[in-house]
């Protein structure tokens, strides 16, 4: 990562942060070492909050959606399955700029969008979709949740296919960004809808 604070000189133009905000994610999308690939995505569990990082997989400026890949049989599945509403939360500690992501998210297992992002999946990551156990099951001991096969390296083509019913998409609508530029020149705070369908900004206290 540059350490040029790339947001610095539009940081008060919205529509500016708003193309920084599309690039950022777009390249944490594609990109192992962004600062935002990695998500904090937040559900509810009878009002309860559950909290865990995904992996930002595909991101979609025109159609305001994000997504990730997921173990149907995990508890986040079926807490989304129950209330959809869901956060996502990004932060860039080179740029010390966070964003927040809220909206409404569907689940995708068997529907082409869940085989188009199969089908682009790599076979280390569709390794974890073999694991014998159900996320958060109690184990004997420590254990890793892989077929004893697959312990050292990822499954072939033919193998990894048994891992395709486990695997879903969670795909979250964008409704709002809620973008927070720490910053020693003071912090800023833009939020972001599209209440029919262009941006509309505000800018909020940080
Ligand atoms: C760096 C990192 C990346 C992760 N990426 C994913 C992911 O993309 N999808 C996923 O389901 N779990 C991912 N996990 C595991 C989740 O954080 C979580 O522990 C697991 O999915 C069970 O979540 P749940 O019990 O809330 O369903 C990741 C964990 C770490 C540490």
């Amino acid at each position: 990562m540059s350490e040029t604070k790339r947001f610095a000189n539009d940081r008060h133009l919205p529509e500016a942060i708003l193309k920084n905000i599309w690039d950022h994610l777009e390249v944490g999308a594609r990109q192992g070492i962004h600062p935002w690939h990695l998500v904090g995505l937040a559900t509810v569990e009878n009002g309860l909050p559950r909290c865990r990082t995904v992996v930002l997989r595909a991101i979609h400026q025109q159609e305001l959606w994000l997504c990730c890949h997921a173990d149907t049989r995990s508890p986040k599945v079926a807490q989304i399955a129950a209330q959809p509403e869901v956060a996502w939360l990004f932060y860039d500690s080179f740029e010390r700029v966070q964003l927040r992501i809220t909206g409404k998210a569907t689940l995708h297992a068997t529907d082409s969008f869940a085989d188009e992002r199969w089908a682009a999946s790599s076979l280390d990551s569709r390794r974890c979709y073999l694991a014998p156990y159900t996320q958060g099951q109690i184990l004997p001991g420590p254990q890793v949740n892989l077929p004893d096969d697959l312990l050292n390296g990822p499954p072939t083509l033919d193998r990894s296919e048994a891992g395709r019913p486990n695997f879903c998409v969670i795909k979250g609508s964008i409704e709002r960004f809620d973008w927070y530029d720490l910053n020693s020149a003071g912090h800023l705070r833009l939020e972001v809808t599209w209440p029919d369908g262009l941006p509309r900004f505000n800018w909020l206290a940080a």
